[in-house]
C-alpha cells in the first residue's frame, strides 16, 4: 500500500512537472495544471478577473507587461492563490489604467465603480519584482495562510496626484492604498516603492508583519488600522522605511465606536519621515474623525521607538499627536528612539510615553 501510494505521488508530481504558457485568459485553465507557468504580454478583457489558482510549489514567471481593460465593475483585476508559490515579475508592469476610473472620489462613491483590489494575493512563498501602474483604487490585498515575502514591488499611481476633468480640482486618484494586510501568518514586505494617494500600507488585523526598507511618497503614510471591533494587531516591525511627502508619516487609527480589540507590540526603528503636511506620527482613537472624541474599546500597548527614527517636520505641521481614549492606552511606551526637528507643538494626551522630547 505504502509503495503504491508513493508511486501515485511520484506520477502525479511528474504529471505536473510541465511548463504552462499563458498568452490570454483562455490559456489559464490548462496552464495552472503545471508547476511552472510562463506569462506573456497580453490584455485582460474588461470586466474579467485574471485568476491563478495554483498547485503547491508553482513558479510563475512574468515575461511581458499585462494590461487590464477598462470597465466600471467591482473587480478584482488579478487574483493569485496557492501555497509555496514563487512569483517572479521580472520587472514587468501590470497596468490598471486608473486614469479611466479616477474621479477624485475613490472606492466608495462616484459614478464609476473602481475594480478593487487590483491585486488579490493569497499565496505563501515569495512574490517579487513587479511594477504596478495606475491602479483604479486599492492595489494589493494580502491574506497569507503561511509565510510570505513580498519584495521589490513598485506601485506608481503618481499620475493620480493631478486633478482631471472628473475630479473637481482634487487629485484624481483616491483610496489607492498600496498594501491592505489581514494576514494569518508571518508577512514581510521589503524593498518596495509606493507612490499613491492613500495608505502606503494599512495593517487592519494580523500578527507578525514586518515592513522593511520601503519608500512611501504622496500618500497617508504607514498605517495600522483602521482597527475596528474585534480586530487584533500584534508583533509588527516597521524598520528602515523612508516616508517623503504626503499627509502623514506613521499612523495608528482605531475606530471610535469599536467595543473590543487590541494593538500591541508595535516597534518602529530606523524610519525617516520628511515633507509631510499633516502629522509626522498620528495615534488616534477617534477614527473616522481626526483628533475628535476618542473611544476606548481598543487597547493600545507596547508601542515603541527603538534605534533612531528621524522626523524632519515643516513649520505648522504637528510632529506627534496621540489621542488615547480613557484607560485604553496602557503600560510604558519607550520612545527614546524618536528624534524630531521642526514643526508645531505636539498634541499628546498619554502620560505613559517615556524617553521622548521635542528637541530630540
Ligand atoms: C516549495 O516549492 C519548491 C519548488 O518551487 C520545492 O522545491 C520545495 O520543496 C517546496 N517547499 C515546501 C515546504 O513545500
Ligand atoms: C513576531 O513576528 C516575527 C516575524 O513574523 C516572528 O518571527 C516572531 O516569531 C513573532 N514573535 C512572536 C512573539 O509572535
Ligand atoms: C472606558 O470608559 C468607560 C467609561 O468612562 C470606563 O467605564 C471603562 O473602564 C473604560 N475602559 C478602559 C479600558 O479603561
Amino acid at each position: 500500500m505504502f509503495t503504491q501510494a508513493l508511486v501515485v505521488a511520484l506520477v502525479s508530481t511528474a504529471a505536473h512537472a510541465c511548463t504552462g504558457t499563458i498568452s490570454s485568459l483562455t490559456d489559464v485553465a490548462a496552464a495552472v495544471l503545471c508547476t511552472t507557468i510562463n506569462i506573456n504580454s497580453f490584455t485582460v478583457p474588461a470586466g474579467q478577473t485574471f485568476t491563478l489558482a495554483l498547485l503547491a510549489g508553482t513558479t510563475v514567471n512574468i515575461l511581458g507587461d499585462i494590461t487590464f481593460g477598462e470597465k466600471s465593475w467591482a473587480g478584482p483585476l488579478f487574483s493569485i492563490s496557492g501555497s509555496n508559490i514563487t512569483f517572479n515579475g521580472n520587472g514587468h508592469t501590470f497596468n490598471g489604467n486608473g486614469q479611466f476610473y479616477w474621479d477624485g472620489k475613490g472606492s466608495s462613491s462616484g459614478a464609476i465603480t473602481k475594480p478593487r483590489p487590483m491585486m488579490k494575493v493569497k499565496t505563501s512563498g515569495t512574490f517579487t519584482n513587479l511594477k504596478i501602474l495606475n491602479s483604479p483604487a486599492q492595489v494589493f490585498s494580502v491574506d497569507n495562510a503561511a509565510p510570505l515575502t513580498i519584495s521589490a514591488i513598485t506601485i506608481d499611481d503618481s499620475l493620480g496626484d493631478q486633478p482631471n476633468s472628473m475630479s473637481a480640482g482634487q487629485p484624481a486618484g483616491a483610496n489607492t492604498d498600496g498594501f491592505d494586510v489581514g494576514n494569518q501568518a508571518p508577512l514581510t514586505i521589503t524593498g518596495c516603492t509606493v507612490m499613491n494617494q492613500d495608505d502606503c500600507i494599512a495593517i487592519n488585523s494580523g500578527a507578525g508583519v514586518s515592513f522593511l526598507n520601503n519608500h512611501c511618497s504622496g500618500g497617508h503614510g504607514i498605517s495600522i488600522g483602521s482597527v475596528d471591533t474585534g480586530d487584533v494587531v500584534s508583533n509588527i516591525t516597521i524598520s528602515n522605511n523612508v516616508v517623503t511627502s504626503g499627509a502623514n508619516g506613521l499612523r495608528i487609527k482605531t475606530v471610535a465606536t469599536a467595543t473590543s480589540g487590541s494593538v500591541s507590540g508595535i516597534t518602529y526603528s530606523g524610519n525617516t519621515v520628511s515633507g509631510v503636511t499633516k502629522f509626522g506620527l498620528l495615534i488616534d482613537q477617534s477614527y473616522p474623525a481626526t483628533l475628535g472624541t476618542p473611544g476606548n474599546g481598543t487597547i493600545l500597548s507596547a508601542i515603541n521607538f527603538v534605534g533612531t527614527n528621524t522626523f524632519t517636520i515643516a513649520s505648522g505641521v504637528v510632529p506627534v499627536a496621540v489621542n488615547c481614549g480613557s484607560g485604553s492606552c496602557q503600560g510604558a511606551w519607550n520612545w527614546a528612539g524618536l528624534k524630531v526637528t521642526g514643526g508645531a507643538a505636539n498634541k499628546i494626551n498619554y502620560a505613559g510615553i517615556t524617553g521622548f522630547s521635542l528637541s530630540g
